[in-house]
Formats: C-alpha cells, structure tokens, sequence
C-alpha cells in the first residue's frame, strides 16, 4: 500500500469541517451505555441503534468516518444492507477499533496497558476486506498520586506504534489515541504535564518503529482539570493550554488530530474544539472523534421508543454533527 493513499485517506478524515462518530463500543461498554436509558444489550438492539446512527440523513454533511466494533463492520440494515455500504453511499469512511481494550499493568498498582497485538495482521487483513480504511487503537493513562509511571507511558506508546505500523502495512490509516483520563482531582497543568510526556513518548515510538506520520491522525484528549479537582477554567483556557500542549509535542507533518469527548458535556466538548479552532490558523486541521458527546442525546430519545422514535433520535444526530462540523471550522454559534 502506497503512502500515499494512506495520506489521502487520512486527509479526508479531516476534511474541512468534518469529523469523525465513534461508535465503537464493545458489547461490555454499549451494554453500561443501554443500562442507563433502560434498553436490552441483546444482538438486535445493538444492530437497530447502530441503524438509527448509521442511517441519518445527509450525515455526510458533517461526518468523514465512523468507528465500528467488530460485530458492527459485519452487520446490516433490518432491509439487508451492510452498514459499510450504507456508509460508503454516503461518502463516510468505515473505521474499526482493534484493540482488545486495558489490563492492569504488571507491577504497577492503578496503571493499565493496551492489550490486542497479537494476531493483529490476520485481523487487519480481514478488516480490510470487509471496507475499513482507518483503525482505532485507544491506550489510557491515568493519573493519581505517584502514577502515570514512566513505564507506563512507555509500554503503551510502544504497543501504539506496533498497531501503528501493522496498520500501515495493511493499507490502513492508525488512529493512535493515548486517552489521559479526566478521572481524578489533579489541576489542569498536571493534566499538561502528562499529557506533554505521554505525546512526547508516542511520537518517539512512532518514529522508532518506522510509522510514516502522513499516514497517521491523533485522537487526543483536551487538557482538562481533573473530575472532582473542583478547579474552575474558561473554554478559552482549555483551548490555549491544549493547543500550547499540542504544538510542543506533535509533528506538524501530521495530517489532522481529532479529540475525544471523555466525559465532558456535549456543549463543553463543541465549544473547546470552536476555540481553538478560532485561535488559529494551527499546524494541523482540528476536529473532532466523539462517542458520548455525538450519541447521548440521540440515545436518550431513542431509547424512549426503539421502533418510533428513530427519526427524531436522527435529527439530534445530525444537530450533533452540524455543530461539530462547525466547531471544526470555528464557526459555531451557541
Ligand atoms: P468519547 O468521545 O465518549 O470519549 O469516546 C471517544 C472514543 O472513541 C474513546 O475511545
């Protein structure tokens, strides 16, 4: 596979004014996700929400690529039509995550590590076939007294840059994802600090393991104060820090970062990605890569009525995507 068709594909994830949905959930995580709104993990419903996403009119307008799960890439509409089709049709690129998820970290209490390497070539190869043009791998670091570890950071950017280069040889464009959790009540310059160290060991990974970054697009997490910190910030000190952050660590050559929502609220997630785009112009094109802050409206109503309720549960979406897709450009308006 050429790089440059990697680049290609890597530039259109970050096509002006579009972004990316994440809805990639493992069935252990879209199972929390329906226990909160009251629907049943079964196949079915799994396969009819993804559906009602999938299937919203003009999503394209906003939206460059969705993030499947496994079970997702190899399923249909109820009138039988694979969801990859359905996505092409409308110029959204499927992407797929293939990392098995975190374990804890031999040796190092409260510290995980990304598992999923091993027969990860096969798995790609077959992902390939089955349509997917970009791959999600998502590695966590938490923060807490005494941790992350540095062996920490080190193990995971290691693991990022093997899924990174397998990526490339099958044709496919990485998302590397070093998530720093909100979790915790540290302040906002200790989420800079780790987040600086964890981008800085990641792109020497990178580059230690022959990933051609024209071929690669960073999920970053924005440079937050801890959940339960208390610590009071502005939008506009979000986006200064996370831009300040962004631009110390990360290779200007890279064709577009897109963030995580993490846990922030719909609003806060579209107007931090609105300022720093305002701030501009930046190195690289900004966007977005959210789950939480694309779905969960959408899920709530949907959630209300399954069979009737899918229409309205899609407008939301592409409210959700509108605003996004502006945000991207800086031009929202809330
Ligand atoms: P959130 O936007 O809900 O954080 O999910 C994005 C994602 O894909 C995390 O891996």
């Amino acid at each position: 596979m050429s790089i440059e068709q990697l680049a290609e594909t890597a530039q259109a994830m970050v096509a002006a004014g579009k972004g990316i949905i994440a809805i990639d959930e493992s069935n252990a995580t879209i199972a929390k996700r329906f226990a909160g709104v009251g629907v049943e993990n079964s196949e079915e419903n799994r396969r009819a929400y993804r559906e009602m996403l999938l299937t919203t009119p003009k999503l394209g307008d906003y939206i460059s690529g969705a993030i499947l799960y496994d079970e997702t890439l190899r399923q249909s509409t109820k009138a039988g039509v694979p969801f990859t089709k359905v996505m092409m049709d409308n110029g959204i690129i499927p992407g797929i995550k293939v990392d098995k998820g975190t374990f804890p970290l031999a040796g190092f209490q409260g510290e995980v590590v990304t598992e999923g390497l091993d027969g990860l070539r096969a798995r790609l190869e077959e992902y390939y076939k089955l349509g997917a043009r970009f791959a999600k791998w998502r590695a966590v670091i938490n923060i807490g007294d005494d941790i992350p570890s540095g062996t920490c950071i080190e193990a995971n950017a290691h693991a990022l840059a093997r899924y990174a280069a397998l990526c490339q040889e099958q044709g496919i464009v990485p998302m590397v994802e070093p998530e720093v959790l909100m979790d915790g009540d540290h302040d906002i310059q200790t989420c800079y600090e780790v987040t600086e160290v964890t981008l800085r060991s990641l792109f020497d990974a990178l580059y230690n393991q022959n990933v051609m970054l024209e071929g690669t697009i960073l999920k970053a997490s924005m440079i937050v104060p801890g959940k339960d910190s208390g610590e009071d910030v502005t939008v506009e000190d979000v986006a200064e820090n996370t831009l300040m952050c962004l631009k110390t660590a990360v290779p200007a050559i890279l064709p577009g970062i897109v963030f995580l929502s993490g846990g922030q609220s719909d609003e806060a997630a579209t107007a931090h990605l609105d300022a720093m785009n305002r701030m501009g112009p930046n190195p690289w094109p900004l966007s977005f890569s959210y789950g939480r802050a694309m779905q969960s409206a959408a899920l709530k109503i949907w959630s209300q009525d399954i069979v009737n309720n899918v229409r309205k549960a899609q407008e939301t979406v592409y409210a959700r995507a509108r605003d996004n897709g502006l945000a991207a450009l800086g031009q929202w308006k809330s």
